[in-house]
């Protein structure tokens, strides 16, 4: 008979061994890495797929979508549909080709859709994404670029990860594809990422730069949303949340902007509310040339634990900028443990509970403004190999 003592033992070790795991992993999000790199910290989102029991991410990429925190946080993108897999970087924008993104996007059912090698896509007019898609950048660089880009229109549960969005531009044409046979003519503005009465988006660990309109523009009642771990530099307007003082629709907006790195060279609106409620929270802000945080018409805006870095000017200073000239007392602008540097400061204005009342899944830990340089540290796209840890 076998002794059962060294099974005993072993279990009793996992037991242990687990314990010990669990509890490190509730304290300071740290782990070590596996080849004598230095220990790194990662950000709850970040920590969730690429660090957690089985952190290789090529082997179930799907993982990711379990991962994003705040009012995104039940995007669901394509996890239930078939994976597609983009082999070709050319655009038809009416008669797509299987194997071009825009044939993928813009499909009835879900899809993962990932790219087989690193691609520019030059689109020729916007890309407008259906409901329950993932794009999912990681493993490969994929730039959409130089043309316009992304449009998400009446549609819900879309996941946007790793992809390179810049220098779009207003498209020649006015005619898009929506879906398989249903073309819909569009105004042309040239803004990255266009969110219009769209719902349950998850924009996590995009590069967005240098685009005609806005980089991120979420507008026309559009809502559960969570835009993280991104990397924002070189532009005007950065991020519109509601584009008329005047569309009641918007008071329902609710947005998480949670560990993103604006970077240098952005002018504004990072971002600028019209009546919804915006959750600001861990993240790092370098020099602006106007403001970073504005709005009008009474929007609800909660700033925590974020990073502020004023630049020399001292015309410059202030974080926040309200466009009307009376009544604003009345709007709810709060900060809390936001870390400001070089003379950065933030305008208060009216009381109550402003906290963003998030479900249990959809909550996190906001750190203090002064460890936002290392939860950002990985914003962007990442370099991700398949079959090694992210
Ligand atoms: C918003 O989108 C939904 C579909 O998600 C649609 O039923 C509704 O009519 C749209 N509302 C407006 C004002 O366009
Ligand atoms: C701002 O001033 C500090 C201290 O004089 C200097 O180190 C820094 O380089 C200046 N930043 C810019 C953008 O000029
Ligand atoms: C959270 O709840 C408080 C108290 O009920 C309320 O005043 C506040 O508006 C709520 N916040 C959001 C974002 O709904």
């Amino acid at each position: 008979m076998e002794n059962p003592f060294p099974l005993l033992l072993l279990s009793i070790l996992t037991v242990l061994a687990k314990q010990a795991f669990a509890s490190s992993l509730e304290e300071a999000s740290t782990i070590v890495s596996s080849y004598g790199q230095p220990k790194i910290k990662l950000n709850k989102i970040d920590y969730c797929w690429r660090a957690k029991l089985l952190p290789i991410w090529s082997a179930n990429r799907r993982a990711l979508a379990e991962c994003a925190v705040g009012f995104g946080k039940d995007a669901v993108g394509g996890t239930h549909g078939a994976t597609y897999i983009v082999i070709d970087s050319s655009d038809d924008p009416i008669h797509p080709k299987p194997g071009t993104l825009r044939y993928g996007a813009v499909q009835k059912e879900p899809l993962w859709i990932m790219f087989n090698k690193d691609m520019v896509i030059i689109l020729k007019t916007e890309l407008m994404i259906n409901s329950f898609r993932t794009i999912d950048g990681r493993g490969v660089n994929v730039e959409i670029a130089y043309g316009p880009c992304i449009v998400m229109h009446d549609v819900n549960n879309i996941i946007i990860h790793g992809i390179r969005i810049h220098d779009c531009v207003p498209g020649k044409q006015e005619i898009v594809l929506s879906s398989p046979g249903h073309i819909v003519h569009r105004l042309r503005d040239g803004d990255g990422v266009d969110i219009f009465n769209s719902s349950h988006i998850w924009i996590d660990h995009c590069y967005l730069a240098r685009c005609t309109d806005g980089l991120i523009d979420l507008i026309h009642g559009s809502t559960a949303i969570t835009i993280s771990n991104n990397y924002f530099t070189q532009h005007d307007k950065v991020m519109l949340l509601g584009h008329n003082d005047h569309f009641k629709g918007d008071k329902v907006m609710k947005v998480t902007l949670v560990f993103n790195h604006f970077g240098p060279g952005l002018v504004q609106r990072m971002p600028r509310v019209r009546r919804g409620y915006a959750h600001v929270a861990n993240n790092r802000y370098d020099e602006w040339l106007m403001y970073p945080i504005g709005g009008s018409a009474n929007p609800t805006i909660f700033s925590e634990g974020n990073y502020f870095t004023a630049s020399n000017n001292s015309g410059i200073k202030e974080v926040t900028k309200r466009e009307s000239d009376s009544g604003w007392k009345q709007w709810k602008w709060r900060s809390y443990n936001d870390e400001f540097e070089n003379g950065a400061f933030f305008v208060e204005s009216s009381w109550g509970n402003c906290a963003p009342n998030y479900t249990q899944s959809q909550t996190f830990k906001v750190y203090k403004g002064s460890m936002v340089p290392t939860l950002t540290s990985y914003a962007g796209p990442l370099r991700c190999t398949a079959g090694y840890r992210c």
